[in-house]
């Protein structure tokens, strides 16, 4: 895994050659992450956004064959040791729809939020984000770009650099 550790402000880079990475990245994630972080996920379809909550969620104790594409539940909640809720809003008719999710009553509050699709719904989302922008820049290989943009983000992205 290549890591390009950079100011807190500044976008971090990492990129996976491989899925195992990939896991090793979410199990980073997972030991950064802290109860009312807010992640939003953005890439293309099949850029590997799932791939990453499963390999977060599974790190934190879920059981990994509950963790798919939660693209016809729109919310799916997983309980290790910090509950994941993870939400993808590509399917939802618009902003307003995942207003209507009350997707606000998870943030900020006993666990940790995905959200797949972050672009579409970035005005229900809340200012302290940690943005993961996924990339496939080969058949196995993911860059993921994080930005932090607030105390609890600033602070799960520093724990992980
Ligand atoms: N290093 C890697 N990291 C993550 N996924 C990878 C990697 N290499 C290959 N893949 C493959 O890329 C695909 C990623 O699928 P995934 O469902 O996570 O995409 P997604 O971004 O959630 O797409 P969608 O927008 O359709 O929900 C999987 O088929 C996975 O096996
Ligand atoms: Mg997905």
């Amino acid at each position: 895994m290549t890591l390009n550790a950079t100011n807190a402000d500044e976008p971090f880079d990492c990129e996976a050659q491989s899925e195992m990475e990939t896991d090793a990245l979410g199990a980073k994630l997972a030991g950064a992450a802290e109860p009312g972080l807010v992640v939003g996920l953005i890439g293309s379809l099949g850029a590997g956004k799932t791939r990453l909550v499963r390999a977060t969620a599974t790190a934190l104790g879920a059981d990994p064959s509950c963790v798919n594409s939660p693209t016809f539940v729109l919310i799916q909640e997983y309980f290790g040791h910090i509950p994941v809720y993870h939400f993808d809003t590509y399917r939802l008719r618009d902003v307003q729809a995942f207003a209507d999710l009350g997707a606000e009553e998870y943030f900020g509050g006993d666990g940790i939020c995905f959200v797949e699709w972050a672009d579409r719904v970035a005005s229900e989302l809340p200012l302290d984000l940690l943005k993961i922008e996924v990339t496939a820049v080969a058949p196995t290989a993911r860059r993921f770009r994080f930005t932090a943009s607030g105390p609890v983000s600033q602070r799960v992205l520093s724990r992980m650099k």
